[in-house]
């Protein structure tokens, strides 16, 4: 059975895993907290608000309503200077040429991204016509590692979950794709990302 490939985008595609940390860090070392990468694991596949969330708990730090707000603001903001000048020399290795051979031989291809800043960063990294199909935090209630994100990937691509194999460098991510019934490749650290079926540094050890 041919089978479809449901992208990560932050982490995967683009090195954009990296900008979040780096707007993460900054914003919270305001209140003197210094954001380990270590820490960082947890807040990668999270939607923005559930990682402000996260790190408010972890570091029993509270906020007015108006203070969150402003704190993911200002996250975004940081975030969205760095994505501006990204261009396709961004996109990671491998990437580009396992796209063109997923197209050239009919494998569905879909976008599962739990940020809301998908659709422009595809756009700057000039990626957007390769997917069939583009989900992002927009269109979902749950955040990874619920599975909903796949499910709806799978379903926009019109392929049933055991036909889906799914890219992802967050615990999260890969928590969800499996959650989903789905075949889990890692990109990454294989000590990380122990749940996924294999882990690979990049898409140049897929190679077809
Ligand atoms: C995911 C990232 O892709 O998107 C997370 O892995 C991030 O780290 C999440 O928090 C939400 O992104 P955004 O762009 O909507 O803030
Ligand atoms: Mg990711």
């Amino acid at each position: 059975m041919l089978k479809h490939f449901l992208f990560d985008l932050d982490g995967v595609i683009v090195d954009t895993a990296r900008f979040h940390f780096l707007s993460w860090r900054k914003l919270v070392s305001a209140w003197g907290i210094d954001l380990t990468e270590e820490f960082n694991e947890k807040l990668k596949g999270v939607s923005r608000t559930e990682c402000l969330h996260i790190i408010l708990n972890a570091y029993h730090k509270k906020l007015s309503n108006e203070e969150f707000e402003q704190a993911l603001h200002q996250k975004n903001e940081d975030f969205l200077y760095y994505v501006n000048q990204m261009t396709e020399a961004d996109i990671l290795e491998g990437v580009l040429d396992f796209l063109k051979f997923a197209k050239a031989n009919g494998h569905k291809i879909a976008l599962a991204s739990s940020s809301k800043n998908a659709k422009i960063i595809l756009e700057k990294i000039g990626l957007t016509h390769y997917f069939d199909a583009i989900i992002d935090g927009n269109q979902i209630t749950n955040t990874k590692p619920d599975p909903e994100i796949f499910f709806t990937a799978a379903k926009a691509i019109g392929a049933s979950p055991e036909n889906c194999v799914v890219f992802e460098d967050a615990i999260a991510g890969v928590e969800a794709g499996k959650s989903a019934g789905m075949e889990v490749i890692g990109i990454g650290d294989a000590s990380i990302l122990t749940k996924a079926d294999i882990v690979v540094k990049s898409f140049l050890e897929l190679k077809s």
